[in-house]
């Protein structure tokens, strides 16, 4: 009968299909909840707390006290928002749930942030992910009488439950098994129902969700990760994806897969120290994030890349088709690392859509007096959305009467708010100062980006659009190839350690990456490195090769590997040490080079995302090495506000 109900509000919502799959977790916002014979706000509060560094643009909680009554109390900005707004309300009760979001879809606000409360103000519902059918489950929910107070994606699952739940009857547990078999995306998600205050409901798929049980099982405790959990009991159960589970106060918990099959809980001692659970098991929050970077991939794809249609979907072609069509030039603003991967979505733009590309650096191209039209579209990519120098050039851009098109990784942040369109990256928030995944996410951004565009203008063959799309789909796993290298990768950097100097060298596609990888090298290990596109060395930084001058290649098998084997010989016959990332079974650079780290073949246009990977351990392991402090490095901030 289910089954039934499911096809059949399935054929309503507009034929859904499973665009992207995959199995990797979103560490996006933090979920806490509680259930038993405590008062859960200072667990949720303290619990919140901890999960604080995986994003914090606002907060919010949701309490059923002794009466029944359910209070939900949310705030814009840090946990400490909300213990201000809570301070003088009634916060009793001894079961709740409790969010820190990292905004997805819908800006950082008080009505956008979690929990959730359906229409009837009987459930409340906090999400972490993505739910990617939202706004076609939106639709129908809207033809039954729904309204939606937020712009979340989160809200109509809250709705889609209690619609579950009213038409057909059901306890919440099978209520949201229904739901869920409707949505496609990922969520880690914890209900309560204000009508029976003795259970709560939580799911996982794809985003990561813990349970802890208390003794006797008279309480449970639930997370994002074991953090809020690791002070009050050991026993732990990490849901797996596609499961359902019941905690009922003084019962064993209840699983059940979307099948509605049961499932027996694998209840695990955790036995781990605060610190290290925070960074993910990580000494530092940048490797934990050089080693989030298949998740990365996976999450920035998500809904936008459909392998099994060998399609691309972006919400911004649909909506400025037109704009984007008869845009005359891209013109791209940034600084840093994400200039650099400016510098690659400028050869990919160029080479599919055949659209020139200027890429500008923000801090220059706001004082002087560039030329911009109404019909050039100015793309400002930003990891923190809050760039001083890129915010200005964009706002110049828009004086111009030009497209501003961002691309972003933090929503809601300035340059999302002065952006006419754009597309997320999608990482999740990114810790260590040196930017490592949101580098791989704007690169992957671009990436799609210009093969929608160039399909859409028929200047890409379908042939290369779709085995492009193909090879996108396996990034992910050869990055974890990428990362599996890094004990040796971690050997080879140490004989940088003393180095005063180093070049980093690459062509075509590869020659930004050897941009970044020097940066990366400058910022967290305080060694003076270059970047150069390897011809150009012949044209004056030679001069600088000896038997101490460390140079880095990245020559993996493409075009241009011929000629950049020329430029290796060169530094091997003034004695330079040669380092190179090159495709896996290369023989020639190997004769050459003191040391070679291999990344899987991929093709020229993908390249970055692979050879970019050794690069970023390279500088951590130097870093780590000399013992210096990896996550903030010295003069260097997060998020550059100040011009
Ligand atoms: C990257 O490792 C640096 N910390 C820095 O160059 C950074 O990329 C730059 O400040 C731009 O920041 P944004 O992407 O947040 O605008
Ligand atoms: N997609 C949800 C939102 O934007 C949840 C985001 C999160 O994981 O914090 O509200």
């Amino acid at each position: 009968v289910a089954q039934d109900i499911i096809n059949n509000v399935k054929l309503k919502c507009c034929g859904i299909k499973v665009l992207y799959k995959n199995k990797q977790g979103i560490t996006m916002c933090g979920i806490v909840g509680y259930i038993g014979f405590r008062d859960a706000y200072p667990i949720l509060i303290q619990g919140l707390k901890r999960l604080e560094y995986r994003g914090y643009d606002s907060a919010g909680v949701a309490l059923i006290n002794n009466e029944g009554v359910m209070n939900v109390y949310k705030e814009k900005g840090k946990v400490s928002n909300l213990e201000a707004l809570t301070s003088q309300r009634d916060i009793s009760g001894q079961i709740g749930i409790a969010h820190t979001r990292w905004a997805t879809h819908g800006e950082p606000s008080a009505i956008n942030a979690h929990p959730h409360v359906s229409q009837s103000g009987r459930l409340a519902l906090v999400h972490n992910g993505i739910i990617e059918n939202y706004s076609n489950l939106k639709i129908l929910l809207e033809k039954e009488g729904y309204t939606f107070k937020s712009s979340t994606d989160t809200e109509v699952l809250v709705q889609l439950i209690e619609y579950m739940q009213k038409k057909y009857d059901k306890s919440l547990e099978n209520a949201t098994i229904m739901a869920l078999r409707m949505v496609v995306g990922a969520y880690a998600i914890a209900v309560i129902d204000k009508n029976c205050p003795d259970k709560i409901v939580v799911a996982r798929k794809s985003s990561p969700l813990v349970i802890g049980i208390g003794a006797d099982h008279k309480e449970f405790f639930i997370a994002s990760d074991a953090l809020p959990i690791v002070e009050y009991t050991k026993q732990m159960v990490y849901l797996n994806d596609n499961e359902v589970a019941l905690l009922k106060i003084g019962k064993k918990i209840e699983i059940n897969n979307l099948n509605y099959e049961d499932i027996t809980p694998e209840v695990k001692e955790v036995n781990i120290s605060l610190e290290s659970l925070e960074k993910g098991g990580f000494e530092h929050f940048m490797l934990k994030e050089i080693y989030d970077q298949p998740r990365c991939m996976a999450d920035c794809m998500r809904g936008r890349l459909l392998l099994n249609e060998k399609r691309i979907v972006l919400s911004t072609i649909n909506m400025h088709r037109e704009r984007l069509m008869k845009a005359e030039r891209f013109i791209i603003v940034a600084c840093g690392t994400s200039w650099h991967a400016g510098l690659i979505g400028k050869q990919l733009i160029e080479q599919w859509a055949n659209i020139p590309v200027e890429v500008e650096y923000a801090s220059e191209f706001r004082y002087r007096n560039p030329v911009i039209s109404p019909d050039d579209v100015v793309i400002a990519i930003s990891q923190s959305g809050e760039t001083a120098d890129t915010l200005a050039a964009f706002q110049l851009a828009k004086e111009n009467k030009a497209m501003c098109f961002g691309i972003v990784n933090v929503v809601g942040s300035s340059i999302a708010r002065a952006s006419d369109t754009g597309i997320y990256i999608h990482v999740g928030p990114e810790i260590g100062v040196a930017s490592t995944k949101a580098f791989t996410g704007q690169v992957t951004v671009l990436t799609l980006f210009a093969l929608a565009l160039g399909h859409e203008r028929g200047t890409i063959s379908k042939e290369e659009y779709e085995s492009t799309i193909e090879e996108l789909g396996n990034i992910p796993e050869k990055i974890k190839s990428v990362l599996a290298k890094d004990e040796e990768i971690k050997d080879i950097a140490r004989s940088l350690t003393y180095a005063e100097n180093a070049l980093y060298m690459g062509r075509g596609f590869n020659y930004p990456v050897a941009l970044e990888g020097a940066l990366k090298l400058k910022e967290i290990s305080y060694i003076h490195a270059e970047g150069y596109p390897a011809a150009e060395m012949k044209h004056g930084p030679i001069a600088l090769i000896d038997e101490n001058m460390p140079v880095v290649f990245v020559a993996t098998h493409h075009q241009l590997y011929k000629k950049i084997i020329s430029n290796i010989e060169e530094v091997k016959a003034r004695n330079g040490r040669i380092i190179a990332v090159v495709t896996e079974g290369d023989e020639a650079v190997k004769e050459i080079a003191e040391a070679t780290i291999e990344v899987p073949s991929t093709l020229a246009s993908l390249a970055p995302l692979l050879s970019a990977i050794p690069l970023q351990l390279i500088a951590y392991h130097v870093a780590v090495e000399k013992g210096l402090n990896v996550d903030q490095p010295r003069n260097l901030a997060k998020s550059v506000t100040v011009e």
